[in-house]
């Protein structure tokens, strides 16, 4: 009985949860997106509503979305006069849009709230329309079984519908700022209603700072796309949109710079320096949990403007100075429009100092960091989620393409086949079950195809073994060679783990890589070759000791070149 009882609980529980997550898909066919800030198409808060929705589109293309602005409409101040529900039911006295608002309201399957906070709470504009939506109920007072008392629905729409509340305020924390607006919200949406409250909302619009904003709406339209496919948004993504973009001390202080009065203006003696303030935006985006360890004085030289900086990195803290007054670690000589472009997203950084755009001198490590040390505070979650991943993340070894070739070269000389044959099961297992602990990549996945030729070079006699080792060698350097032409050459794969995930978007860390990989095929093309001319010479008892010779020192040479050149490309 009680198994019966338990099945029945679990299994009725089961068929509601995907009732109501079928549901809810074939019910969001309408979405209502009211904005609420006197900015309107240029508010922060249709931003975030803008990539919201773009997630959502992303799962339900068909869903059609109505955006109303709020402030482009005609809506006066409920009167109080109770008409909707004594003299006409349901309609009201006042001759305005809100009669057609109301009908778009009551059709939507999703209602959009997208409002900047005033005041700790929602904007006139908004309250006013909530106000409005008395006639969508009935006079009728019913108490809830927690002693609260509403009115119900004059509609049973009014209940089925789903809310999201976007919202964004100026100041640098959503706590002791939201609390009160989300009571109000418990009231009016009961827990029909998702929310994101994003604080520090002003910097959504500074183009200079899109590298810390940027994730932040990326954040929100995961959100859109978390939402369409299960209602809700899980809580990784709340913790992200909760993270304020820039850490509090920086945005405080640029907050309150950008609102000095002329008088103070005047006092500062660098105001009338034209890339001060994008300095002061790029040291206030300075990511402490970067900069552990980071003991340096960046200088930004800007040729054209005849300025110059150098942001102090010290102790996990980095000061700007306005002039040269320290010896620089890393100087970077740019015009000011390409250094704002670079910042703004603009334009590819590394394929801008490939292009001689700007120059780059001294320590070039920093290069590499500079995203993380300048992407505010949400550079540092994307870091620490990076991080966890990192450990759990698979990844290519190259070892499991070299290893098949070493046996092949190792046992040949004592048997062909069964060194054919080793090499060839090796290559197969690793193609096979190595995707369960590594991250493969084409070249184990192609290993089996070259050493099954091989093998049959073997079986059917055409080879003996002078030729075998060198074709063997001669195949082995084509595949290096053949991936020169491919987006990612070989090296790149193996190698991309220096630099993250973003190395193989890096168009110097490619080039570095292709150029290497061409001296690599190139140094296995020459194996091939003296493998073949050595054989039957008296230096054929060095060719064991050259063959591994040349790979020592290629691999001596990848390791300084892989920093010696792009500090080179750098240099300009
Ligand atoms: C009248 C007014 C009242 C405001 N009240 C608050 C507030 O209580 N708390 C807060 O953090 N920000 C407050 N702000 C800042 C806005 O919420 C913030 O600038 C928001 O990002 C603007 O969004 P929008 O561009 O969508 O209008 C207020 C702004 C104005 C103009």
């Amino acid at each position: 009985m009680v198994w019966a009882i338990m099945n029945f609980w679990h299994g009725g529980r089961r068929t509601a949860l995907t009732f109501w997550k079928k549901g809810r898909e074939k019910l969001i066919k309408n979405i209502l997106l009211i904005n609420g800030s006197p900015r309107a198409v240029d508010s922060n808060t249709i931003l975030l509503s803008n990539s919201f929705l773009e997630g959502f589109h992303q799962v339900h293309s068909d869903a059609h979305i109505e955006t109303i602005l709020l402030k482009k409409c005609h809506i006066q101040p409920c009167r109080g006069c109770f008409s909707c529900w004594k003299n006409e039911p349901g309609k009201c006295v006042l001759e305005d849009d809100m009669s057609i608002l109301l009908e778009k309201y009551l059709a939507a399957d999703l209602v959009v709230w997208s409002f900047p906070l005033y005041h700790f709470g929602m904007p006139s504009m908004v309250k006013a329309f909530h106000e409005r939506t008395l006639p969508l109920n009935l006079p009728f007072i019913e108490r809830g079984a927690d002693g609260s008392c509403t009115h119900p629905a004059r509609n049973k729409r009014l209940c089925e519908k789903s809310h999201v509340i976007i919202s964004s305020c100026g100041f640098s924390s959503t706590k002791n700022n939201y609390e009160a607006l989300t009571k109000h919200l418990d009231r009016l949406h009961g827990n029909h209603y998702e929310k994101i409250y994003c604080a520090e909302g002003e910097l959504l619009r500074i183009a200079q700072l899109s590298r810390v904003s940027g994730p932040y709406l990326e954040a929100v339209k995961q959100a859109g796309i978390e939402y369409a496919r299960f209602g809700g948004i899980s809580q990784e993504t709340h913790a992200i949109l909760e993270t304020p973009m820039l850490e509090e001390e920086a945005y405080l202080e640029m907050a309150n710079a950008s609102w000095a009065m002329e008088g103070e203006k005047a006092a500062d003696p660098y105001s009338n320096l034209k890339a001060y303030s994008f300095m002061r935006q790029m040291r206030a985006s300075f990511n402490p949990e970067a900069g552990i360890g980071i003991n340096a004085v960046l200088q930004i030289s800007y040729s054209d403007l005849h300025e110059s900086y150098q942001l102090l990195i010290k102790d996990n803290t980095c000061r700007l100075i306005v002039g040269t007054e320290y010896t620089p670690t890393t100087t970077i000589v740019t015009d000011y429009d390409t250094w704002v472009k670079i910042s703004e997203g603009r334009l590819d950084g590394p394929q801008a100092m490939m292009q001689k755009k700007y120059r780059v001198s001294g320590d070039f490590g920093i290069m590499m960091v500079l995203d993380d040390l300048f992407g505010g505070r949400r550079a540092a979650v994307k870091q620490q989620t990076a991080a966890a991943e990192k450990t759990a993340q698979k990844k290519s070894k190259m070892v499991l393409f070299l290893l098949p070739w070493i046996v092949l070269w190792i046992v040949l000389p004592f048997h062909m086949l069964y060194a054919a044959m080793a090499a060839l099961t090796g290559s197969c297992l690793i193609a096979a079950g190595g995707e369960t602990k590594w991250d493969l990549t084409i070249y184990e996945r192609i290993n089996p195809l070259i050493l099954a030729g091989v093998l049959s070079l073997v079986i059917f006699d055409l080879a003996d073994l002078q030729i075998l080792m060198a074709v063997s060698y001669f195949l082995f350097a084509l595949i290096w060679l053949a991936s020169i032409f491919v987006k990612i050459p070989l090296t790149a794969w193996y190698s991309r783990y220096i630099m993250g995930d973003k190395a193989l978007s890096n168009s110097l860390f490619i080039k570095t890589n292709r150029i290497l990989t061409i001296l690599w095929g190139g140094v296995f093309v020459l194996t091939s070759i003296w493998t073949y001319y050595l054989w039957y010479t008296p230096w054929f008892s060095y060719s064991g000791l050259i063959n591994q010779l040349g790979p020592i020192l290629m691999g001596m040479f990848t390791a300084w070149f892989s920093k010696w050149y792009p500090a080179r490309v750098a240099r300009g």
